[in-house]
Order: C-alpha cells, then sequence, then structure tokens
C-alpha cells in the first residue's frame, strides 16, 4: 500500500487513532482528520515516529464546506485519496421518551450524514483512478439496537445500507465498500459504561474481556487493502462474540 493515499476521520483518539497507524505502517500517507487539526497532531507525531506518513487535518465532518475545503487541499497536499475511513462518531444516549431533536439531529448528522458527504468528496478520484477502498466504522448497536441508543443504533444501522449501496453502484469500478461493528471497545467513548456493564462484557463474551482499538485496526488495514478487492457490501463484526 506503498504512498496510497488515506483518509481517515477522527483521528485523535480512539480507533481513528489505531486505524491511522495501522494504515501507515501499510506504508499509506495518512491524512488524519480531526474536527481541529491540533487534535490529531498527537497521531501524526505517533506515526513519524514510527518511519510514517501521515498529515494533520481539521474538519468538522458534519459540515459540507469544512469537508469540502478539508478534502481538496489533502488532494493538493498528498494526492488523490484512495482510501476512505469514515471513523468519526459520537453518542448522545438517552431514552426515547425524554431524548431532543437536537440530540437525534447531531448523532444522525455526524454518524451517517458525514459518510455520505465525505464519500462523495472522494468519488471523484476514485472513480477516475477505478479503484478505491472505503470502510464505514459501525457498531453492533446498529446490527442489534440499544436501549437509550435509537439515534446512535439508527445512524449506524444506516450506515450499513450505505455501505451495501455503496458496493452496488461503484463495484464496477473497482471500488469496494465495506462496515465494520465493532462490539465494546474501550476508548474515551466508552469510558462511563458501568464497571457492572463492563463486567457484564467480561463474563458474556467468548473473549472474556473489552476489545481494545488494537483489535479493530487489522482488520481495517486489510479491507483497505488491494488483497480485499473481492469483498464488498459485508458489515464484518469485531466483538469478541459478544453478540453471538
Ligand atoms: N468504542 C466503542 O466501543 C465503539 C463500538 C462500536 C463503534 N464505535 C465507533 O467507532 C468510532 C470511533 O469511536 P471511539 O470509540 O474511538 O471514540 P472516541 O470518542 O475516542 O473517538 C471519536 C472520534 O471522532 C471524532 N469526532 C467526533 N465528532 C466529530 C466531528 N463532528 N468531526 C470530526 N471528528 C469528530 C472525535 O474527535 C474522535 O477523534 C465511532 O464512530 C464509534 O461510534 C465505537
Amino acid at each position: 500500500m506503498k504512498d496510497q493515499v488515506a483518509i481517515v476521520t477522527g483521528a485523535s483518539r480512539g480507533i481513528g487513532q489505531a486505524i491511522a497507524e495501522e494504515l501507515a505502517r501499510r506504508g499509506c500517507r495518512v491524512a488524519c482528520v480531526a474536527s481541529r487539526a491540533a487534535n490529531a497532531q498527537s497521531t501524526v507525531e505517533r506515526i513519524q515516529s514510527q518511519g510514517g506518513q501521515a498529515q494533520a487535518y481539521g474538519a468538522d465532518v458534519s459540515q459540507v464546506s469544512q469537508i469540502e475545503e478539508a478534502f481538496s487541499t489533502i488532494e493538493a497536499d498528498l494526492g488523490p485519496p484512495s482510501i476512505l475511513i469514515n471513523n468519526a462518531g459520537i453518542t448522545r444516549d438517552g431514552l426515547l421518551m425524554r431524548m431532543k431533536d437536537d440530540d437525534w439531529d447531531a448523532v444522525i448528522t455526524t454518524n451517517l450524514k458525514s459518510a455520505y458527504l465525505t464519500t462523495k468528496a472522494v468519488l471523484k478520484p476514485m472513480m477516475k483512478a477505478r479503484y478505491g477502498r472505503i470502510v464505514n466504522v459501525s457498531s453492533v448497536i446498529g446490527l442489534h439496537g440499544g436501549a437509550g441508543q435509537a439515534n446512535y443504533a439508527a445512524s449506524k444501522a444506516g450506515l450499513i445500507g450505505l455501505t451495501m449501496s455503496i458496493a452496488k453502484e461503484l463495484g464496477s469500478r473497482g471500488i469496494t465498500c465495506n462496515a465494520i461493528a465493532p462490539g465494546f471497545i474501550q476508548t474515551d467513548m466508552t469510558e462511563d459504561l458501568t464497571e457492572e456493564f463492563k463486567q457484564y462484557v467480561q463474563k458474556t463474551a467468548p473473549a472474556g474481556r473489552l476489545g481494545t482499538p488494537a483489535d479493530i485496526a487489522p482488520l481495517v488495514g486489510f479491507l483497505a487493502s488491494p488483497e480485499a478487492a473481492y469483498i464488498t457490501g459485508q458489515t464484518i463484526t469485531v466483538d469478541g462474540g459478544l453478540m453471538l
């Protein structure tokens, strides 16, 4: 994957940071996108200290103008992207009865509309090259639902439908699109889970533990590689067997 240009959203920490590092290890030039460029700088420094190539960019992925500006700067700086990882995401949990419209809108826009916008922004270069790899970070909650997470579940289920549609539309152009569905992974996002719930995961998952970003990144690296050419439209669960 030497010198392929990869864009990773939400690359400042957690799963996005691990994916950015994995792609850099595989030889990609990685555009690490965060709400503000400064937030992705630590990921860039980690990659550079391992001998990889990366640059930080700022874009709030819920804003089309910021995506368009950042993506055209990335193309000018690094070259046309052949890999897009839609990883940025948020939660605004709450029971449906009490959910505020703003919390619904924020989650759907940041987690789902963003992937529609970023994908549109990379299609031209990918179609021109007749090659592309798109990976959307969904969730087991998008496959199974979650009490108190109607907005998040809808956004992550939406990503799965988007993934299959992109796969069907663009397969003939050498572009694949897949989703991954992580289980419970130890990051800032899951920091507030109760100790009781963490113990439930440890007891229930055959793997006997919560996941880490390092459990997720290698699969994304593979799906983003040329070797994964015949895998498209799939959602692959990485949850230590929790949902079996
Ligand atoms: N941690 C888990 O258990 C888990 C499980 C399944 C899926 N996921 C998904 O994995 C992805 C990464 O989550 P994480 O666990 O690393 O959480 P995290 O909170 O550590 O990271 C989320 C990243 O998204 C970025 N982000 C949020 N809103 C953004 C915006 N508007 N514009 C640009 N960047 C924005 C954040 O800055 C951060 O870098 C998310 O899509 C999340 O839904 C996480």
